[in-house]
C-alpha cells in the first residue's frame, strides 16, 4: 500500500474535509461578507474530480472524510459524491464520512445520507430564536433547520449541533442551546469565533468570547464532569450531571490544539490548505487534469504536506485589525 502521509512534525493525516461549494444559502455574519462574490462554475471540480481526489487521499490513510461548503447540500447532485465515496466504507478503507451543514436541506437530504453510509451529521445552530437567526444568518429560515435536524434524528442520523459564541449576540443562549440538543439526543459544541475574512458588519474583537466564560456560564446551570470521549476533531467534551448529555468546546484561540492537528482542507477548486489558519495552499486542480493517472496528483499532495505548518497564528485584538487570514471560512468550511 502507498506510505500513509506524514508532516514535518510527525502528524498523520488521516481526516480530510472537503468544501464542495462556496455557495450557501446563508450568509452567517461571521462567515461571509454581505456581498460575497462567488466563484464561476467553470472553476468548481466535478463530481468525479471531487471523488478521484478523495479517493487519492483515502488511498494515502484518510479514515475520516468530512464533507462541508459553503452549504455541501445545495451542490448540485452532491449526493451522487456521497453514493461513489461510500464505496470507501464498503471496503473499510475508510472509516467515517460526514458533512458538516447549516441543515437547511436535511428534510430532502437525510434519509439519503444516511443510506450512503453517513452515521453522523455537524450542524450549525447559534441561537433558538427565530428573530436572531434571521439576523445571524441574514437569509436563513430557522424553522427549516429545525425541521432539518429532526428529519436527521428521524433518519437515524447522530446530530452534533455547533455554535460559534458571539458575545452581546447568543451568550444567553448558551444554557438552553445545551437543554435543547441534550432533550434531543444531540451533543452541544461551542466554537470560538476565528479571524477569517473581512467582514462588513460587527469587528471580531466586539464578538470575541473565550471558552472559559462560555464554560462559566455553563456551569451556573450544569455540573460539567471531565470525559475522554473524542471524534477525531479538536472539540475537548465534558458531560453535564444534570442532563447527561455532552458539551464540546473548541478553542482555537485560548488552547491552541495544532499538536495534535491530524487534518487538511481541499476547497471547491482543488486549492488544497495544510491549516486553517494559514495561507499557503497548493494547488491540486492542474494535476488532476493534467493527466487521468493519479501519479502527478499523489506527488503534488506528499510536496504540499511536507509545507505543512506548525499551526495557525490567529489572534483577535483590536490592535491587529486585518484578519490573519483573508478568505472567508465559506471557502474551506471551517
Ligand atoms: P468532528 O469532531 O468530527 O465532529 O468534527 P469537527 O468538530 O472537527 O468539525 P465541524 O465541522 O463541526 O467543526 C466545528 C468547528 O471546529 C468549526 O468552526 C471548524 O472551523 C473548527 N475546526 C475544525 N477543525 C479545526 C482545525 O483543525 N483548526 C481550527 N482552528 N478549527 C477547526
Ligand atoms: N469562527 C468560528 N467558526 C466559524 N464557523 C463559520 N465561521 C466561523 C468563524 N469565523 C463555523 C460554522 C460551522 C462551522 C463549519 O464553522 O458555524 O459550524
Ligand atoms: Fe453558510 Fe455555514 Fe458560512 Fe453560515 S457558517 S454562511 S451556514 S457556510
Amino acid at each position: 500500500a502507498p506510505a500513509p502521509l506524514v508532516d514535518p512534525f510527525g502528524r498523520t493525516i488521516s481526516y480530510l474535509r472537503v468544501s464542495v461549494t462556496d455557495r450557501c444559502d446563508f450568509r452567517c455574519v461571521y462567515c461571509m461578507s454581505e456581498h460575497m462574490q462567488f466563484l464561476p462554475r467553470r472553476d468548481l471540480l466535478t463530481l468525479e474530480e471531487l471523488d478521484r481526489l478523495c479517493s487519492a487521499f483515502v488511498s494515502r490513510g484518510t479514515k475520516r472524510l468530512r464533507i462541508t461548503g459553503g452549504e455541501p447540500l445545495v451542490r448540485h447532485d452532491v449526493m451522487k459524491l456521497f453514493r461513489a465515496l461510500s464505496r470507501h466504507l464498503d471496503t473499510g478503507a475508510l472509516e467515517e464520512l460526514t458533512l458538516t451543514t447549516n441543515g437547511s436541506q436535511l428534510t430532502r437530504f437525510a434519509a439519503e445520507l444516511a443510506d450512503c453510509g453517513v452515521r453522523r451529521v455537524n450542524v450549525s445552530l447559534d441561537t433558538l430564536d427565530p428573530d436572531r437567526f434571521r439576523a445571524l444568518t441574514r437569509t436563513g429560515a430557522h424553522a427549516q433547520v429545525l425541521a432539518g435536524i429532526a428529519a436527521a434524528r428521524a433518519a437515524g442520523l447522530k446530530v452534533k449541533l455547533n455554535a460559534v459564541a458571539l458575545k452581546g449576540v447568543n451568550e444567553d443562549e448558551f444554557v438552553p442551546l445545551v437543554r435543547f440538543a441534550h432533550e434531543n439526543g444531540m451533543d452541544m459544541t461551542f466554537i470560538e469565533v476565528m479571524p477569517l475574512g473581512e467582514l462588513d458588519g460587527p469587528e471580531r474583537a466586539d464578538q470575541y468570547l473565550p471558552m472559559q466564560e462560555v464554560r462559566d456560564r455553563l456551569s451556573e446551570a450544569f455540573t460539567l464532569d471531565e470525559i475522554d470521549y473524542r471524534t477525531g476533531g479538536p472539540a475537548r467534551y465534558v458531560r453535564s450531571r444534570e442532563t447527561g448529555g455532552r458539551i464540546g468546546f473548541i478553542t482555537p484561540l485560548t488552547h491552541n490544539f495544532c499538536e495534535s492537528c491530524n487534518r487538511v482542507r481541499v476547497t471547491c477548486t482543488g486549492t488544497l490548505y495544510m491549516c486553517l489558519g494559514q495561507e499557503d495552499a497548493a494547488d491540486l486542480r492542474a494535476p488532476l487534469r493534467e493527466s487521468a493517472d493519479d501519479a502527478l496528483l499523489h506527488q503534488a499532495i506528499e510536496t504540499a504536506i511536507l509545507r505543512k505548518p506548525k499551526g495557525h497564528d490567529f489572534v483577535i485584538d483590536r490592535t491587529v485589525p486585518a484578519p490573519a487570514v483573508s478568505r472567508h471560512m465559506s471557502m474551506t468550511g471551517g
